[in-house]
């Protein structure tokens, strides 16, 4: 048996310092990706050493690609080309990692070599229709249970992919990049729309390694004409990380904090827009760019805030920290609604049952709805919450502690790792009681 691990927060506390959190995910995974398809050698710093980027890492290394790393951070990978990946000899296990499930799906569907996709019991309930369906339309053979879940049995197509042009029915980068990657491999070009803006890291990274891409308002399209250069990737820290740090230090009298380092990619930055709705002081300060993607300081200190309906278009601009908005919005005066949110039912956990049902153990008035929430604001109290196994979850109740008037304890706290190995200690460095027990 694998140990769980239980956090135990006391009540109280504020967040005071300066903080530079770990590499970005979505960069770190993409990183490895292209890196490996290049020609020549890449060279990252700031990689995300943690499970679900290092599954990404393996999953390449198991394929033959050479990787010297990761050392504080760095890794030397050096590039294959666009088809000189070789057939792994056992299944890629993906672990708890969408990501690196749905991109290397598309990135599998047109190789020379056929490929079995796993994931631990989270990734293995998680819908896959969403790209093995557009992806069967290009030509590609993958496939799923019954269920449209993982394992996925991938039938290599090399020369047989046709480019596609797909209206994405949800706001997606996984689905977007998927159907991207995959149409590196097909004839003829592929377009996805998308219905709202997602995240661009990897038409960002494509065009860092000389790969051409083209954007046209919510159109993105690729087509096989290209090959890409091996390049240096400086993965600037996650805004997803440092969100628990910016909620935290808003909701927490005294608290005065700076995050060095951030990325501050608009298509990541909804969490700031929303705070600051909710009356949140946060400033960005000395942007810059770094290697293709927005980088800034962000400083915060403690407002008093108040209850909001969250703007949708907002949504897929922060669709990974409504955990912890969540928290925001427990301690913000008046009610705080949340609408056109179904996508977070299907993340590594439920994350609008999940998160609804812990905070009103915590004596939160949270009403869960089909696409997000109702919060009524007021006191949170102390009680035993389980995170599902989620790591945003178990984040998200740790930073809750900081306005509690009891202990609280969550349990099923091991998946932190995979995002955010260093989080215990950095809060606790920062100003919040965590203890974490295993067993
Ligand atoms: C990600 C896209 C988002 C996000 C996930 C990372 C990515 O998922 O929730 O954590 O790196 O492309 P969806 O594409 O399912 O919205």
């Amino acid at each position: 048996m694998s140990k769980t691990i239980t956090f135990k927060v006391q009540p109280g506390g504020r967040l005071q310092g300066e903080a530079r959190v770990p590499g970005d995910k979505s960069i770190s995974h993409r990183s490895i990706m292209l890196g490996a398809l290049a020609e020549g050698v890449t060279h990252v710093k700031g990689f995300l050493e943690a499970e679900d980027a290092l599954a990404t890492l393996q999953a390449f290394r198991d394929m033959g690609v050479q990787i010297e790393g990761p050392v504080n951070g760095e890794l030397t990978i050096h590039g294959v080309g666009k088809h000189g990946l070789k057939a792994p000899a056992k299944e890629l296990y993906l672990g708890n990692s969408g990501t690196s499930m749905r991109l290397l799906s598309g990135l599998l569907a047109g190789q020379a070599f056929n490929s079995i996709l796993t994931g631990d019991k989270s990734l293995s309930g998680r819908p896959m229709k969403r790209v093995t369906e557009p992806l069967a339309s290009m030509g590609a053979d993958i496939k799923t249970t019954e269920k449209g879940t993982a394992p996925l049995h991938i039938t290599g197509k090399a020369g047989q992919l046709t480019g596609i042009d797909y209206v994405m029915p949800m706001a997606s980068a996984q689905v977007k990049s998927c159907l991207l990657l995959a149409g590196m491999y097909a004839q003829g070009e592929t377009t996805v729309t998308e219905p709202a803006p997602t995240r661009d890291h990897t038409e960002r990274m494509l065009t860092g390694f000389s790969y051409p891409v083209r954007k046209q308002g919510s159109k993105v399209s690729i087509n096989a004409e290209g090959c890409l250069k091996g390049t240096d990737i400086d993965v600037p820290s996650d805004i997803s990380s440092a969100a628990f740090f910016l909620v935290g230090a808003s909701i927490a009298p005294g608290s005065d904090l700076l995050l060095k380092h951030v990325g501050i990619n608009p298509t990541r930055t909804g969490v700031i827009d929303i705070l600051r709705l909710m009356g949140a002081r946060i400033d960005v300060l000395n942007e810059r760019v770094v290697g293709g993607e927005p980088v800034a300081d962000l400083h915060v200190v403690y407002s008093p805030l108040k209850g909001i309906d969250i703007p949708e278009e907002l949504v897929p601009l922060a669709i990974d920290e409504f955990p912890v908005l969540f928290v925001a919005a427990a301690c913000a005066e008046g009610q705080t609604r949340l609408t056109g949110a179904e996508e977070l039912r299907v993340k590594e956990s439920d994350r609008i049952q999940v998160m609804a049902d812990g905070l009103q153990i915590l004596g939160v008035d949270a009403q869960p709805t089909a696409d997000g929430m109702i919060i009524q604001g007021g006191q949170i109290g102390g009680g035993e919450v389980i995170s599902h196994g989620d790591h945003r979850i178990a984040m998200s109740f740790s930073i809750a502690g900081l306005r509690a008037d009891a202990p609280i304890t969550i349990h099923d706290c091991e998946n932190v790792n995979t995002s955010f190995p260093e989080f215990k200690d950095l809060v606790k460095h920062l100003g919040l009681d965590l203890v974490c027990g295993e067993r």
